[in-house]
Formats: structure tokens, C-alpha cells, sequence
């Protein structure tokens, strides 16, 4: 506001600039605007156009989605570097190494309990400990049903979202618990192994 838009108002408040132009008797004062507010607000406009050139005129950055997109696929080979390859001998060496098994046995926990119990015994998916199997019980036979699922029966396909690190680690879990035969396990389902 330049100086002339301002006069002083005398009645009970001397020294407050109010702006001339009161209208219904209501009058502004005229305030400087406060320091954090213009921090704010310049601030505001140098982060426009800082984002506008980084991610849409020079493109040194990438948009969310893409990035989204870069960090799931350098996640993926990160997984495919450090997993074992999927052997039946590498899914029993597996089965007996001890901190696959615990990192198996937190996958099955989370993952698989509701519907094969926690101790495996069955629920509404079968029983995991005895010896009868529906989809076959050879390490590799284990690994391709928790992997890819059995759609139409209701058993999910884990291997896409387990990751294939996660989903050896269940399978050797799942292949350490054959034969275990838990007490009070759900009636055999399958045929003998
Ligand atoms: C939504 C329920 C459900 C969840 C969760 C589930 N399963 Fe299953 N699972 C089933 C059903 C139902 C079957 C039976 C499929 C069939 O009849 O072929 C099954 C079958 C299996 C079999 C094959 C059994 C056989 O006799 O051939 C294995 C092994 C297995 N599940 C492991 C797992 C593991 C490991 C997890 C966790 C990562 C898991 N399941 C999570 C429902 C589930």
C-alpha cells in the first residue's frame, strides 16, 4: 500500500494505519505481512518451479510412478541375486538350515496359519505334516503349489508376493514338517507318500 492510500485514525486507537477506503464502517489496518508468511510463500514458488524443472523440463528426476516402477525392478534383482537357485536339493539343504527355517516359520505364521493352522494340521487348507498330498509331496512339488497356488481350490499363489527369497524359505519350512504328524491334524487328504 503506498503511503497516501493510508491515514491516521484518531478516534481511540492513535497511531494505527487504517486504508482509506472503509465502506459500512468496516476499515482495514495496514499491516506489513509477517515474516514467516513471506518465507513461506516465496519459498513456496522457488519449490514450484525447483519441481517443475527437475521433473518436467530437464527430467533429472523421476516422476513417482516411474520411479515406483525403477525401485520394484532393481528390488526384484536384488532378489534374484541372493536367492538359491530352486533345486530339489537347494530346497532340502534348505529345510535344514536353521535360519531359513526361522524366517520360514515367520512367513508361515503370518502368512499361511489361518488357513493350514499355525502348527500346519490343517484348517481349511490341508495338513501339512502328514503324509498324504493332494499336489505331490517331492521339495519340488511343495515349492511349485505354494508358488504358483492351487486357484481353483482356494490356496493362493505365493510367489509374487512372498518374493522368491520368502518363498523357498516356506517351502523348506513346509518340507521340514512332513511326516511330522501333529496330534489332532485334519483328517488325510491326498494320496500316500
Ligand atoms: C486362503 C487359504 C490358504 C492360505 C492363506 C494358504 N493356503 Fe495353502 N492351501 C489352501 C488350500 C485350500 C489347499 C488345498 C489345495 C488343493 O486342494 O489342491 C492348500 C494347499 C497347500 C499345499 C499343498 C498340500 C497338498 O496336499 O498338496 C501346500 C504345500 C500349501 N498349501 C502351503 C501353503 C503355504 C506355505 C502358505 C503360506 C505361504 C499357504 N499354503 C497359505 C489354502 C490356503
Amino acid at each position: 500500500m503506498s503511503t497516501h492510500d493510508t491515514e491516521h485514525k484518531h478516534d481511540g486507537q492513535p497511531g494505527v494505519d487504517v486504508v482509506l477506503h472503509a465502506y459500512d464502517d468496516i476499515q482495514e489496518y495496514d499491516n506489513a505481512l509477517p515474516n514467516w508468511w513471506l518465507v513461506t510463500f516465496y519459498g513456496a514458488i522457488l519449490f514450484a518451479a525447483f519441481y517443475w524443472f527437475g521433473y518436467h523440463v530437464f527430467k533429472s528426476m523421476d516422476l513417482p510412478p516411474a520411479a515406483f516402477v525403477r525401485e520394484m525392478e532393481e528390488l526384484k534383482a536384488k532378489e534374484a541375486k541372493t536367492a538359491v537357485p530352486v533345486t530339489p536339493e537347494a530346497l532340502v539343504a534348505l529345510s535344514k538350515d536353521k535360519a531359513a527355517l526361522a524366517k520360514g516359520q515367520e512367513v508361515f505364521t503370518t502368512t499361511c496359519a489361518p488357513c493350514h493352522n499355525a502348527n500346519a494340521s490343517g484348517n481349511i487348507g490341508p495338513n501339512l505334516t502328514d503324509e498324504f498330498w493332494i499336489n505331490g509331496g517331492k521339495p519340488e512339488q511343495i515349492h511349485k503349489t505354494i508358488s504358483e497356488g492351487v486357484g481353483a481350490k482356494g490356496m493362493p499363489a505365493w510367489g509374487p508376493s512372498l518374493g522368491a527369497d520368502r518363498t523357498q524359505a516356506v517351502s523348506a519350512f513346509v518340507l521340514s514338517l512332513r511326516n511330522t504328524n501333529v496330534a489332532g491334524g485334519k483328517a488325510p487328504q491326498g494320496t500316500k507318500e
